[in-house]
């Protein structure tokens, strides 16, 4: 999917222009000044124009510095000065049609006023990210009531709000079906599902009351509207547990499958926190333990080089593995060692599960060998 950044650098392309300057320091350290003085330029700020010298800083059309440009970013009262070669207008006329980033806000009062403000953290998060690519705009707070607006300390005139239900603003873009990001849904989020006009997001932070299952709430409301709802998960290996739950990462990870290519997995990982890493090591570390019995104590065992394999897809820390074996009473051994007691001990079953004994006297030799 095409960035705005994408869009203005087509546009640019078009008009015969290969590099762009600015006229104030305000760029200058920008990693990605197309996207950003593209944004300033949609947001009526600013135009490019042509300039009888050369700028002394410029830019490529890939985002590289360049010696300088006859064309440069200026704010719009430059218009007398120097002639407009792109305006606001001319740019805003070449966007295609993002989808809507709505985040629904309807269960907005079984939340805390302490849940209300995290709430508006991430929306403000949410539109740091969307910004980063299209124009912020495509994210939508519905129902946005009054004391949302009364708390929220991001830019309200540069997001989407409505004021009545998600359906009713659907309705009126002309949106029948649409992809709620749920993570109790049984279908999994394809790039099939890219192609819908918009994306919901439960605006649910979960840190006290009974808000587990609200999601499909949402889902239930929208189809009652006569909205056609597809429930999707976005899951790390097949399971939804270890993926991050923030509203704003759950965007991040979207647009990072969506625009910048990236596998679901490879997304979540980028998105993810080592909290988030620690929930799904809890759940995979006891599936690869070996339960050893020695002199009547057993004792589960893990391969410390998991540490390795694990990080590959999680985003842990050694102090992390460490933190969740002592919480699983787990203990970490070498896979050398672990070969070494394997053939010490032999197979038996007590009480339906499977360990490995070793007897008294191997168990002393064992000791002393280490
Ligand atoms: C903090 S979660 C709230 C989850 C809610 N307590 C529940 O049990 O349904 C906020 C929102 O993020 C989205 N979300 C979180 N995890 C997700 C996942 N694994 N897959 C898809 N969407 C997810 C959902 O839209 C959800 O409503």
């Amino acid at each position: 999917m095409k960035t705005l950044a994408d869009v203005f650098r087509e546009t640019l392309k078009e008009k015969g222009i290969s590099s762009f300057g600015v006229l104030s320091k305000r760029f200058r350290g920008s990693k990605n000044p197309l996207q950003e003085v593209a944004l300033e330029i949609i947001n009526g700020k600013g135009a490019i124009f042509r300039l009888p010298e050369k700028t002394a800083h410029a830019w490529d059309l890939k985002g590289n510095r360049v010696g300088g440009s006859c064309y440069a970013y200026a704010p719009m009262c430059m218009g007398e000065k120097f002639e407009m070669v792109l305006s606001p207008e001319e740019l805003r006329s070449k966007l295609p049609e993002w989808p809507f980033f709505i985040i629904d806000l309807s269960l907005w009062d079984r939340h805390t006023s302490r849940e209300k403000g995290k709430l508006c953290l991430q929306i403000i998060q949410s539109y740091g990210l969307l910004k980063d690519h299209f124009t912020g705009r495509e994210l939508t707070v519905a129902p946005a009531g009054e004391e949302f607006r009364r708390m929220f300390r991001g830019p309200l005139d540069r997001i989407t709000t409505y004021e009545g239900p998600v359906a009713g603003f659907l309705k009126e873009k002309g949106i029948g079906e649409v992809v709620l990001l749920d993570p109790w849904a049984d279908e999994v989020l394809t790039g099939e599902d890219f192609e819908v006009g918009a994306f919901v997001v439960g605006g649910i932070v979960d840190t006290s009351g009974k808000k587990r299952g609200t999601t499909p709430e949402i889902g239930r409301e929208l189809e009652g509207a006569g909205i056609k709802v597809r429930r999707r998960k976005i899951v790390l290996k097949g399971d939804v547990i270890g993926v991050p739950d923030r509203i704003n990462r759950i965007i991040g990870i979207l647009l990072g499958m969506m625009v910048d290519g990236m596998s679901m997995d490879e997304a979540v990982y980028e998105f993810q926190e080592p909290r988030h890493a620690r929930w799904r090591l809890r759940k995979e570390l006891p599936k690869r333990a070996i339960r050893y019995r020695i002199n009547g104590k057993t004792y589960r065992v893990v391969e410390k080089e998991l540490f390795e394999s694990y990080s590959n897809w999680l985003k842990i820390r050694w102090e992390d593995f460490v933190k969740v074996l002592r919480e699983l009473d787990l203990i970490a051994l070498e896979r050398k060692r672990i070969h070494r007691l394997n053939r010490i001990s032999v197979p038996r079953v007590i009480k339906g599960k499977l360990h490995r004994v070793i007897l008294l006297k191997k168990a002393a030799m064992l000791c002393y060998n280490c």
